[in-house]
């Protein structure tokens, strides 16, 4: 079973390496200069007021996340396990990761209590900011979601992640309108992989189309609300459905840890 998180790993700014590239990446790697969410278009100035980019030096995009609210962040567990807060910077407000519209520093890094256990499933987390974020036009809180999402359902992803499988993220914002794909559908697709669970919501348009390498951890948004937070997926658009943690069942496991209050949920 062919199965990989779509995180770019860096190697050399990362001690230890990305996880993700330790445990999940299966076949050979090779580089693509540069590409885009695969398929897609470019997102307009504002499209995604609530994407950031999480970069482990300032300067090189890893990973998706989207802004809660002045304080946290939300983003895929195997986007900052095994990161020390200093390597998790959070660059707001710009289509651009490479030119940031505001930079934030994390306090805190919370990953799911039960991330990866069983493997592949929780792959989420929540960090905390040094500073309150100043909202403007281009910098804006998401709401979460308060139902789940239904077949016909309009899902937009949005990412700088590659046009292709290991390729380099790209410049400029994209976004993927998707469809919703039900749990059964999904875990018939993916012959009743031990990797897909309740936690867990599909997305896919069609072959050529789908989120890809530097997605993960970015938001799936339906109806103006975050639905998704991107997880894994056969690379890029092969016309498979990309697994993505369903916002909506962790919904008191966020509020808990945005109030303080520690409990395990699952
Ligand atoms: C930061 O935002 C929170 C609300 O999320 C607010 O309660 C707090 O007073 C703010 N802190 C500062 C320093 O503005
Ligand atoms: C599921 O199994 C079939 C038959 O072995 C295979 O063709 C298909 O690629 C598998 N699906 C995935 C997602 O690996």
């Amino acid at each position: 079973m062919q199965l990989l998180c779509l995180s770019i790993v860096i190697l050399l700014l990362v001690h230890p390496p990305n996880p993700c590239q330790a445990k999940r990446v299966v076949g050979p790697y090779s580089t693509v200069p540069s590409g885009r969410i695969k398929g897609g278009v470019e997102a307009e100035i504002g499209f995604a007021p609530y994407q950031v980019s999480l970069q482990p030096i300032v300067g090189s995009h890893n990973c998706g996340g989207a802004i809660l609210n002045e304080q946290w962040i939300i983003t895929a567990g195997h986007c900052v396990e095994n990161y020390i807060p200093a390597l998790v910077n959070v660059i707001t407000g710009t289509n651009k990761w490479a030119e940031p519209g505001g930079i934030y520093y994390t306090a805190e890094i919370h990953m799911h209590c039960m991330y990866d256990q069983p493997y592949m499933h929780n792959d989420i987390a929540l960090v905390k900011l040094t500073q309150n974020i100043t909202f403007n036009e281009l910098t804006q809180p998401i709401d979460l979601p308060i139902r789940p999402v239904h077949p016909g359902d309009e899902i937009v992803l949005t990412g700088w992640g590659a046009h292709e499988a290991y390729g380099g993220s790209v410049e400029d914002l994209y976004k993927l309108t998707l469809g919703f794909v039900s749990f059964e559908e999904c875990y018939r697709i993916f012959n009743q992989t031990s990797s897909m669970g309740v936690g867990h919501i599909c997305t896919f348009s069609r072959e050529g189309e789908g989120s890809c390498h530097g997605d993960s951890g970015g938001p799936l948004v339906s109806d103006g609300r975050l639905v998704g937070v991107v997880n894994w997926g056969r690379p890029c658009g092969l016309g498979f459905p990309d697994v993505h943690a369903n916002v909506y069942y962790y919904l008191d496991w966020i509020r808990s840890k945005i109030s303080g209050n520690d409990r395990c949920y699952y």
